[in-house]
């Protein structure tokens, strides 16, 4: 019998990335399916992504995520996009398919819309209060939009960045968004679902929490946090404090680990395994 010593290879690419604990999320969901499947962590700085790129297809790689600061610059290497990448203008999933092109797919936003999901919310009508404008931002506040929100609120310190967002949703979807400066505390609107889509509180200024008037939350929004290092952010803290009903970002980060995992291998992925192996490697 010929034996195949070849694994296929995906990974991710990105600045920094040694944190980045996608690979053993996605590493137990291959192993649990028999996949002959590994993902490396690989460390490219931003004048490297050409020679990274070649080094995708002369590897023969079946795809790569992209991490800061690689989402936007990516799109030149790619030969076809989704809706949600193109409107986003961000790729953070690309699929190398067999005849030699590269399909780039955002799965930020779906990630965290299913995260919704599965806690059984229907963003259909809902007004969201999103924090920040970046790559995270820009992708959940698209998919929220053409997951049915009917508001969206966007505070950014960019003004710049802040407006861009508000003018790709309101130019491509039925949502309606406005842009709130945010120059000290910030107030917060009466929302259904407050977002913090900024960096924020991530490793290692975890005590830190955005600038936000707390008092503004009431008792039953929903309060989400992209951040998942660490888990239990200040933020969901102080607003579960308030007795908001609190979404961290773990949920989002296996829904897209699951949603690249099926576009790489063309199977179901084993969701609960890769959940259970993200929480272990987070402590929870
Ligand atoms: N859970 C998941 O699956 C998942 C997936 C992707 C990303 N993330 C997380 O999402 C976060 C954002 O990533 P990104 O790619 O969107 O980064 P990014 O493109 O660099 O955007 C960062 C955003 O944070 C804002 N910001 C930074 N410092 C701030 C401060 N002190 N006060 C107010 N706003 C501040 C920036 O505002 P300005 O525009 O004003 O500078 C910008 O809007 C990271 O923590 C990342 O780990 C999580």
């Amino acid at each position: 019998m010929e034996k195949n010593y070849r694994a296929e290879l995906v990974g991710v690419l990105g600045d920094p990335v040694d944190g980045n604990p996608t690979g053993v999320m996605e590493e137990a969901g291959f192993e649990h399916a028999g996949l002959n499947y590994r993902y490396i962590t690989v460390r490219v700085l931003p004048e490297d992504l050409d020679a990274a790129m070649a080094g995708v297809r002369a590897f023969h790689m079946r795809g790569v995520n992209l991490t800061m600061p690689h989402k936007i610059n990516v799109l030149k290497y790619m030969d076809e996009l989704s809706e949600a990448a193109r409107v986003i203008g961000a790729v953070n999933t690309v699929v190398c398919r067999e005849d030699g092109t590269m399909f780039g797919e955002n799965t930020d936003g779906k990630g965290f819309v299913q995260s919704l999901t599965d806690e059984g919310i229907d963003l259909k009508g809902k007004s969201v209060v999103l924090l920040g404008a970046g790559g995270a931002a820009r992708s959940i506040g698209v998919e929220c939009a053409l997951a049915g929100a009917a508001y969206l609120t966007v505070i950014n310190r960019n003004a710049d960045r802040g407006r861009a967002l508000c003018d790709t949703i309101n130019g491509n979807t039925t949502a309606t968004a406005e842009y709130r400066p945010w120059s000290g505390t910030a107030r917060i609107p009466q929302t259904d679902l407050l977002i913090n889509a900024t960096c924020v509180g991530l490793h290692p200024d975890g005590d830190a929490s955005p600038d936000i008037e707390y008092e503004d939350i009431q008792p039953g929004m929903i309060c989400c946090d992209v951040v998942f290092n660490p888990v239990d952010t200040v933020f969901l803290r102080r607003a579960a404090a308030r007795g908001a009903r609190c979404i961290d970002g773990l949920g989002m980060l296996v829904n897209q680990g699951c949603i690249n995992y099926t576009l790489w291998t063309g199977q179901p992925a084993p969701r609960d395994v890769m959940y259970a192996k993200l929480k272990s490697e987070f402590g929870v």
